[in-house]
């Protein structure tokens, strides 16, 4: 197993410090064994590209191929786009009488000298050697979603249902890094999603455990049973993102098989509205409104424009579903824009939140940054009018007393500075996208209260609590001194608990700090908050500030 490069702060009061520790934390590929057996990895949202949005379930080696290619030639890899993501379709459901998965030889041959034909480390081996990451598709159930009578009875039971540890240890062994698992079978079978995905989550435990291969664990049960309050912490091993909504393109209709998939302005709004869960995204766990169809039919340059924007206020994994190898210059330039990807992969890899509205749809939305003062800021119009906003500094925690500059990140200009708000005119169905610079306001310091309260028990309560806003920004101070992250499930006033990842801080019992969102009740100044610590015992939590 890989060990994460060992990372300390000296002092909580040592921002500078938490956030360089965080930053090495999040570099992709670092990862510690867990205490819940999965090799945890707290990385920033995945950026890639999977092939169902364009080719549906008539990929094969060809396409992925030249998909790979392109993703390098056109700049994509080097803006930090890393997964190639095979999506259903790659596999017709036969089995050999061992179980184990038959593949159609002709879709996927041999691509280099000595490689067997049907034999899916082939094209692994190929995305590895263009420097990228491969992800494939699998059915918690029996069945996948394509499975349509007309296409007959060979298109069936490309599940996984039945097959868990055989079939991921076999995805680790092709050299797969990313893993999809779909819900339709299971939806049909009216499983319980949160323990299929449990099993699931401990097969990929083992598979990782027996190959020394991380596989990115990706959910896709479409927010129907509330993923974000489960899947961090499914079975005792987190899901690394979890889809919160239906399909961001209509679903294939029976007989066409092949790409044309008309994209919509509207489906995007509503899958990033249905992908706003704060209080469960945390850095390395990311609620995931679908791959994008930025680019593709159905969008105009500036929907796609929003769309990159929307996805990437709300730290979304970027995974692009248009043909890379037909991009037309502008949807290139709105897919690898770095000012607004890194937005996306801040390592805080805290969610965008609305802040203000003005009347029906002119809206604005922030983004805690890991510089300190720093605020991505979204101004949406949803309107069918041009309209201006205006942002206030207050709105989202900074000291609106002082100064802060205003840079427009899609112009890629820096626009001055500006006291206490900023308005700008945005066109009907457009956005505007900021970064803003400032000081921060004022935090306020809570220490654990009662007898929960003493360090290291197991549960640590902090009571009267108050913020003015209903997602409050949350720093979390404390220790683990183990070599592994310890989860801790978060109450606040009895809701539904979130599961928090809290990384280790060295074992010289030193001190760190994280950032979270959390949902307070506004009215009061007397919120409790519980920290329930649900893994290995040394993780200490010492203290919260809100903002
Ligand atoms: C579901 C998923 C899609 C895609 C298809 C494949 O609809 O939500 O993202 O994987 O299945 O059939």
């Amino acid at each position: 197993m890989r060990k994460v490069p060992d990372w300390k702060c000296a002092r909580v009061t040592r921002v500078v410090l938490v956030r360089f520790a965080v930053m090495i934390l999040t570099i992709p590929g670092a990862m510690q064994a867990a205490s819940a057996q999965r090799l945890i990895a707290v990385p920033p949202p995945p950026m890639g590209w999977s092939s169902w949005n364009s080719f549906s379930n008539t990929v094969d080696a060809k396409i992925i191929m030249d998909q790979a290619n392109a993703m390098v030639v056109n700049g994509m890899a080097k803006a930090g786009y890393q997964y190639v993501t095979i999506d259903e379709g790659w596999w017709l459901g036969q089995r050999d009488p061992g179980g184990n998965i038959v593949v159609d030889a002709k879709a996927w041959p041999a691509i280099a000298p000595g490689e067997q034909a049907g034999d899916m480390a082939n094209i692994v081996r190929y995305i590895h050697s263009k420097g990228l990451r491969a992800g494939i598709y699998t059915d918690a159930g029996m069945d996948g979603c394509s499975l349509y009578p007309d296409l007959g009875p060979v298109y069936q039971h490309v599940g996984s249902e039945g097959h868990y540890e055989q079939d991921f240890l076999q995805f680790a062994k092709w050299g797969f890094d990313y893993v999809k698992v779909d819900w339709c079978g299971g939806d049909k079978e009216k499983l319980d999603p949160a323990v299929q995905y449990a099993e699931v989550a401990r097969a990929i435990a083992k598979a990782e455990a027996a190959t020394g291969h991380r596989l990115y664990y990706s959910i896709c049960e479409w927010g129907n049973n509330s993923p974000w309050t489960w899947a961090p912490n499914v079975g005792g091993a987190p899901a690394d993102i979890w889809r919160t909504s239906g399909d961001i393109v209509p679903p294939i209709v029976p007989h066409e098989k092949h790409s044309g998939r008309l994209a919509s302005f509207p489906g995007v709004l509503s899958n990033f509205d249905q992908g706003i869960h704060p209080e469960a995204e945390h850095t390395g766990f990311y609620n995931d409104p679908d791959m994008m169809v930025v680019g593709m039919p159905g969008l105009t340059d500036a929907q796609s424009r929003v769309h990159m924007s929307l996805w990437a206020i709300s730290a979304a994994p970027l995974l692009a579903g248009a043909d890379l190898t037909t991009l037309s210059p502008a949807t290139l330039a709105t897919l690898t824009n770095p000012e607004v990807i890194a937005v996306d992969q801040d390592s805080l890899g805290l969610q965008g939140i609305k802040v203000a509205t003005y009347g029906y749809g002119l809206e604005v939305w922030s983004k805690a940054l890991s510089t300190p003062g720093e605020r991505a800021v979204l101004l949406l119009n949803r309107t069918g009018d041009p309209a201006a906003i205006t942002v206030h500094w207050g709105d989202f925690g900074l000291n609106d007393s002082s100064a802060v500059s205003v840079r427009d990140l899609w112009a890629r200009k820096d626009l001055g500075s500006f006291d206490s708000s900023y308005s700008v005119a945005v066109q009907a169905n457009d956005a505007a996208m900021l970064i803003v610079k400032g000081s921060e306001g004022k935090l306020n310091s809570y220490t654990a209260t009662g007898a929960d309260g003493v360090r290291g028990s197991r549960e640590v309560t902090f009571t009267n609590v108050s913020s003015r806003v209903r997602v409050a920004r949350l720093r979390i101070s404390y220790i683990n001194s183990g070599d592994a992250p310890q989860m801790a499930e978060l109450r606040v006033n009895g809701q539904t608990a979130t599961k928090i990842a809290f990384p280790s801080t060295g074992s010289d019992n030193s001190a760190g700090a994280i950032w979270i969102e959390a949902l307070f009740d506004r009215e009061a100044a007397k919120n409790v908050l519980n920290f329930e610590l649900i893994s290995a015992p040394g993780l200490k939590i010492e203290s919260i500030a809100v903002e």
